[in-house]
């Protein structure tokens, strides 16, 4: 077991989806109280099949302030406090050039990838401040945040800001007892990989499936991580294991970074 989880009450954005779901169960197995957010209804109610007590899902729109304080405020209502917060909630973008930017793609990214993460932040470590101590803060950027790829840009411009977001907060908080870090992942095992697959294989003249042999063969492990072991990062980062641990940037890539 991971010290400094159990008993205490984690909030998971994206709690429905792939990675998000796969931190929701390592916490709560790990004996935490959890929180999962998400727009995904039946996502939500498959977790909370899985998981039952100790665990509440709240439906909201994390690009949205009065929905940020309202899943903030249920945790706090039904579990006393927020200990750990996962802002994880995130969406790919399309894969064009820049030449060819879709703007309105660019406004939705920017919105549930950057945005999210400024209005949880800020909802977080208000609610943590007031807490004997602290809280800790993981944010899910990418291997994205931290390079460049063609077709890419504005989902890597998101990670990129992300990263930039965790920094600063982590030099705000520190002295609050609010420990902040990144996870960021290379290729995960989820939905989210399919259209990029599609994108980035139009780009190369192969369809998607062509793309992710492609991928498998840059990557150094020759495979796309699970989301489990995503969800173990970031538990760990949450827990009591690492207590100097603060600002940092953990690539989980099989190899894929630097
Ligand atoms: N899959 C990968 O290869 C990969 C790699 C690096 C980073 N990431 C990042 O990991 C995070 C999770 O992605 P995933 O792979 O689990 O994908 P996913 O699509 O399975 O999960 C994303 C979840 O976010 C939810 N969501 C999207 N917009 C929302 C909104 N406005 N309000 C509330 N919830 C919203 C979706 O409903 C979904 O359940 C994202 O931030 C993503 O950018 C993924």
């Amino acid at each position: 077991m991971l010290k400094g989880i159990a008993g205490r009450t984690a909030v998971v954005t994206g709690g429905a989806g792939g990675i998000g779901s796969a931190t929701c169960r390592r916490l709560h197995a790990e004996g935490a109280n959890v929180v999962a957010v998400d727009l995904d209804v039946a996502g939500l109610q498959e977790l909370a099949n899985q998981l039952g007590e100790r665990l509440i899902t709240v439906v909201a729109d994390v690009t949205d302030e009065a929905d940020t304080e309202r899943f903030f405020a249920a945790a706090v209502a039904q579990f006393g406090a927020v200990d750990m917060f996962h802002a994880n909630a995130g969406v790919e973008s399309r894969v064009v050039p820049v030449m060819a930017l879709d703007v309105a793609d660019l406004d939705k990214v920017m919105r549930v990838n950057v945005r999210s993460a400024f209005l949880g932040a800020a909802a977080a470590v208000r609610q943590m401040a007031t807490q004997a101590d602290g809280g800790k803060i993981v944010f899910t950027a990418s291997i994205a945040g931290l390079k460049g790829d063609a077709g890419v840009s504005v989902y890597t411009a998101s990670k990129h800001a992300v990263i930039g977001l965790a920094r600063a907060l982590a030099k705000e908080t520190a002295a609050q007892g609010i420990r902040v870090n990144v996870v960021a992942p290379g290729p995960v095992e989820t939905r989210m990989m399919r259209p990029l697959e599609d994108g980035l294989g139009a780009l190369a003249g192969t369809d998607g499936a062509g793309l992710q042999a492609i991928l498998k063969t840059v990557i150094p492990m020759g495979r796309y991580a699970e989301a489990d072991e995503i969800a173990a990062t970031t538990a760990w980062l949450l827990s009591d294991e690492v207590p100097y641990m603060h600002g940092e940037v953990v690539t989980v890539g099989g190899g894929l970074y630097p």
